[in-house]
């Protein structure tokens, strides 16, 4: 760790960055900078001639100041794991932005530490899989990879971005189904005539009227205007003509979700539908906006858009196993569901996970929309931690034994020597008692700032990985 925080004294430091002493004593007072010993420690009090700051510190806070961005940067957060000034792009990479999620980790995180405590070949368990970063990331880096989660359609997105496709087939097939949508979209709105005897004119009523028949949910009804409405389930309903129904599903599902009836800052989290046609005031562009009332435009953006992405990770990917798992990782029977695998006698060289903070996030509850399309049956009750059942004691006590059920069911995986890394915002300091009921020992922990959300608003929080060992059996 000290090499990473280059050690200097206090008039070293402001030498180097061309600041006066008197400059950095304000950062440390603030608390900006840490307080280091010469081995690196953090220390409350410095004995004479002992007191060290972290040049590595220091010029991230200070590059942070430069961008307006100085309350992301505290002391003794971990220099590296900010991740400041990572581009969008780097952070949405590929397929990792095939599909919205609600708490997901950027891959960069997966990657720092997968890159220093394991090695290609090692088999890696995400037991909180979500959208499935640690196995998009694993896979990259040549690991074999399992995740497990409890949300089925969480597990749609992971198995969509881990699968092998024959791209240029998986691109044909997303760009026939778009067109197709796009003519019954032009037929809808009559602004075309091409093509009609696809939609004879007397037989589109009919159609119409089909569509609206096979769709029995009052949500869908409620949150879409009816042109959106009747595009997506005319796409719903060309699915099952093709292969890749899977990929379709999830094409569709990322522009149905931006088609809903709701402001553009509020997608992730939606209150009221608004009325077709009426203008709002968007906090996002600072403007009045008008909510959408068609699911083609959205269709459009990302067809191509995922067909890049696929084929992008398509030239990265490795050849490793990857297993999904759709399960409660309390009790998933994880030796039978990876018996059929090429790693059914590999033991668990370690975990990379996150799980569900307390009373945070209803996982299921953020898809509704896609639960709703495609009829996926819901497992809400078995989720751990959800945010309908709040942050009390209660729910904490919960939320202990549920995260150390899940820990103690992969125990018998894992070999002796594995390593856990667990990324939490431990605002409650429960993990020193879960890694006890796990049979873990936290053996590290490493803090850093979350600044880069794209749901979440740009309030700063801070996280721990806690990395953690098997205690002896
Ligand atoms: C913080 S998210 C993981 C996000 C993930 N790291 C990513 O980058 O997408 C936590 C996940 O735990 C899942 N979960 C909650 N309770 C579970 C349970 N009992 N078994 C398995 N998964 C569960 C939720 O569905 C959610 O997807």
């Amino acid at each position: 760790m000290s090499d990473d925080l280059q050690l200097v004294t206090l008039e070293e430091a402001a030498r180097i960055v061309g600041k006066t002493p008197h400059n950095i004593r304000d950062y440390i007072q603030r608390k900006r900078i840490g307080k280091y010993d010469e081995n690196g420690n953090l220390i409350a009090r410095a004995r004479n001639g002992e007191l060290r700051v972290s040049l590595t510190e220091l010029r991230i806070f200070l590059s942070l100041v430069e961008e307006g961005n100085e309350k992301h940067h505290w002391a003794g957060l971990h220099p590296e794991l900010g991740f400041h000034g990572l581009p969008e792009y780097q952070r949405t990479k590929h397929v990792h932005r095939l599909h919205p999620y609600l708490g997901k980790f950027i891959p960069q995180l997966v990657e720092w530490f997968l890159t220093r405590y394991f090695k290609a070949d090692d088999v890696i368990l995400d037991p909180f899989m979500g959208s499935g970063t640690t196995l998009v990331q694993g896979n990259e880096m040549s690991m074999h990879t399992i995740g497990i989660d409890i949300s089925p359609f969480n597990c749609l997105i992971a198995r969509v971005k881990t699968a092998k496709y024959d791209v240029a087939k998986a691109r044909a097939e997303i760009l026939e189904v778009e067109n197709r949508v796009a003519r019954f979209s032009d037929y809808l709105t009559k602004s075309s005539r091409v093509n009609l005897s696809l939609f004879p004119e007397d037989r589109m009523e009919h159609l119409a009227q089909g569509l609206l028949d096979e769709c029995n949910s009052e949500y869908l009804r409620t949150w879409f205007a009816p042109r959106a409405l009747l595009e997506m389930l005319y796409y719903r309903r060309l699915i099952h003509h093709y292969q890749h129904q899977d990929l379709l599903k999830v094409v569709l599902s990322r522009a149905v979700r931006s088609s809903r009836l709701v402001p553009h800052y509020d997608l992730a989290t939606p209150k009221t539908p608004l009325p077709v046609g009426q203008q709002y005031w968007c906090r996002k562009h600072n403007r009045f906006c008008v909510p959408i009332d068609n699911c083609i435009t959205k269709i459009h953006a990302y067809s191509e858009d995922s067909a890049r992405r696929i084929a992008e990770f398509d030239r990265l990917r490795s050849d490793k196993t990857v297993v999904v798992i759709q399960g409660d990782s309390r009790k998933v029977d994880l030796q039978s569901a990876l018996a059929e695998s090429p790693i059914s006698d590999r033991r668990i060289s370690g975990i990379f996970t996150s799980p569900p903070y307390v009373g945070q996030i209803d996982y299921h509850d953020q898809h509704i929309y896609a639960y709703e399309l495609f009829g996926i049956p819901r497992q809400d009750e078995m989720e751990i931690g959800p945010k309908k059942r709040g942050k009390s004691k209660q729910a904490q006590q919960d939320y202990v034994q549920g995260i150390s059920a899940v820990f103690r069911n992969c125990m018998p995986l894992l070999a002796p020597d594995a390593k856990v890394f667990v990324v939490a915002n431990d605002r409650f300091g429960l993990y020193p008692e879960i890694a006890e009921l796990s049979g873990l020992k936290i053996v590290e922990k490493f803090h850093r700032a979350v600044t880069k959300r794209t749901e979440q608003g740009d309030d700063p929080y801070q996280e721990t990985i806690f990395m953690m060992t098997v205690k002896e059996r």
